[in-house]
């Protein structure tokens, strides 16, 4: 009885090696460095930044590429003025915390549920690319760019916003130097870019 219980854990085991995996490194992320609270999220300063931006961008629609949780999504939508609209676009390919897509997605449902319901963030399901390939003018007003965080994914995100002349691009995640992001900033913008935190701005006022 023992052994086959024993047996059954082990299967389980393995059969989600890679959420345990996820799992294990999330925990001990967290162990390591607690202040990195919301994991993939933003800290007070880089949010702070973020709406600052926010208030500062002209009328028209605010695009958050990386939904996550929808944590910078609400702050998004406490800055905007009634001017603004706030459309943030994820496919739920990863969180922190090894949540299936599904699930990923109803929790950041319920995160966002007054500003869903009020309409005043609209909550697009797919990948970047799809949604830039099918994205009908005008121009956002302003794009935060915090989804897939590689070289070449935030460099055609960046080639996207400028071709439809984006007053204000932003992002996530610069400096950091597991992702691509910095490499893919400062060839697209040479004359270089602000920065809080990890939070990096062009076109914003300094
Ligand atoms: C770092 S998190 C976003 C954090 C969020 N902006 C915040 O501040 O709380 C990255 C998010 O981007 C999404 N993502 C990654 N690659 C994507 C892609 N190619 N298209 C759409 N979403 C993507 C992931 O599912 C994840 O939820």
């Amino acid at each position: 009885m023992m052994f086959l219980h024993k047996c059954r854990q082990i299967f389980r085991t393995c059969k989600w090696q890679r959420q345990v995996r996820q799992a294990v490194s999330t925990q001990l992320e967290l162990l390591e460095n607690p202040s990195v609270f919301a994991l993939g999220g933003l800290t007070d300063e880089e949010e702070a930044a973020v709406a600052k931006l926010v208030a500062e961008a002209g009328p028209g629609r605010v695009v958050e590429f990386g939904t996550l949780f929808g944590l910078t999504t609400r702050l998004i939508a406490e800055a905007a003025r009634p001017d603004q609209q706030v459309t943030t676009i994820d496919n739920f390919c990863w969180n922190p915390f090894g949540l299936p897509a599904s699930l990923h997605e109803a929790f950041a449902r319920k995160v966002m549920r007054t500003e869903l319901a009020s309409g005043r963030v609209e909550l697009v399901v797919a990948a970047s690319e799809a949604f830039r390939t099918s994205f009908a003018r005008p121009a956002p007003a302003l794009v935060f760019l915090d989804a897939d965080h590689s070289y070449a994914a935030v460099r055609d995100e960046i080639v996207w916003a400028k071709s439809l002349g984006v007053p204000v691009i932003a992002g996530h995640d610069y400096g950091n130097p597991r992702f691509g992001v910095t490499r893919a900033v400062e060839e697209a913008f040479p004359e270089g870019v602000a920065v809080h935190g990890t939070v990096w701005a062009w076109g914003a006022r300094r």
